[in-house]
């Protein structure tokens, strides 16, 4: 595996990839958590996935576990597993290689091609979870507050989204200190969702991505 682009990326963005066997290293010392399909994990410079995929990988070694007995509990924890996935990169290059490599790891494991409705659900998911962006500035590349979608699996098919800015996410720990103007607040009272959506199907999933053009 080649660890830089280019010296020129690597002096403009310091890009410089993680090898597997670091990142393997890095993600044991949470092991218990890669290994929770709900656990949810953002990578704030995640480049193409070094982190993530293997991360996806954990999460989907621990659906077959639980639910590799059902079809279609698997394949909704998997998507789920998917959704709880998160990843924030600056260069356009990177974010589109990091969602191509989810969705390999994804498709790979539940045997999808694009004619499948949960392959277009999680092409929807990844375009979501997985923004072009500035993690420091938290906005987008077209200048937006970012905002994450956390998602929620219902059961019965049916998955549940409510968003929230990064930034108001960021301050979490700051409003939680104790002695602090907020600390008297409970998190709901300061932490709303910008939005919430009704519950949502595979296929209404996958159809937000044919809106979109994805
Ligand atoms: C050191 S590389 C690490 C990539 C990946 N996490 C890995 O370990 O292989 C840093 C990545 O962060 C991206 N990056 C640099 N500044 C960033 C920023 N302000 N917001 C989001 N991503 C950024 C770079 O484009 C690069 O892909």
């Amino acid at each position: 595996m080649n660890y830089v682009k280019s010296k020129q990326r690597v002096a403009d963005h310091g890009e410089v990839f993680t090898p597997a066997w670091l990142v393997e290293a890095m993600i044991d010392l949470v092991k218990d958590e890669t290994e929770r399909i709900d656990a949810r994990f953002l990578e704030p410079a995640c480049g193409s996935g070094n982190f993530l995929v293997p991360i996806l990988q954990r999460k989907l070694a621990a659906v077959e576990r639980k639910f590799g007995k059902s079809n279609f509990e698997k394949q909704h924890y998997a998507l789920f597993a998917v959704m709880c996935t998160y990843g924030i990169e600056l260069l356009a290059d990177n974010i589109a290689e990091c969602r191509a490599n989810m969705l390999e790891i994804f498709a790979d494991y539940l045997t999808l091609d694009e004619s499948d409705e949960l392959y277009r659900a999680a092409i929807y998911v990844l375009s979501q979870n997985l923004v072009h962006g500035d993690a420091l500035k938290m906005r987008t590349s077209d200048g937006q507050p970012i905002a994450f979608a956390e998602w929620g699996y219902l059961g019965k098919g049916k998955f549940q989204r409510r968003d929230f800015r990064l930034d108001s996410l960021a301050m979490s720990s700051t409003f939680s200190v104790e002695g602090s103007l907020f600390a008297h607040l409970g998190k709901h009272e300061i932490f709303t969702p910008t939005r919430t959506y009704p519950p949502m199907t595979v296929s209404e999933l996958a159809a937000r991505a044919a809106e979109a053009n994805l």
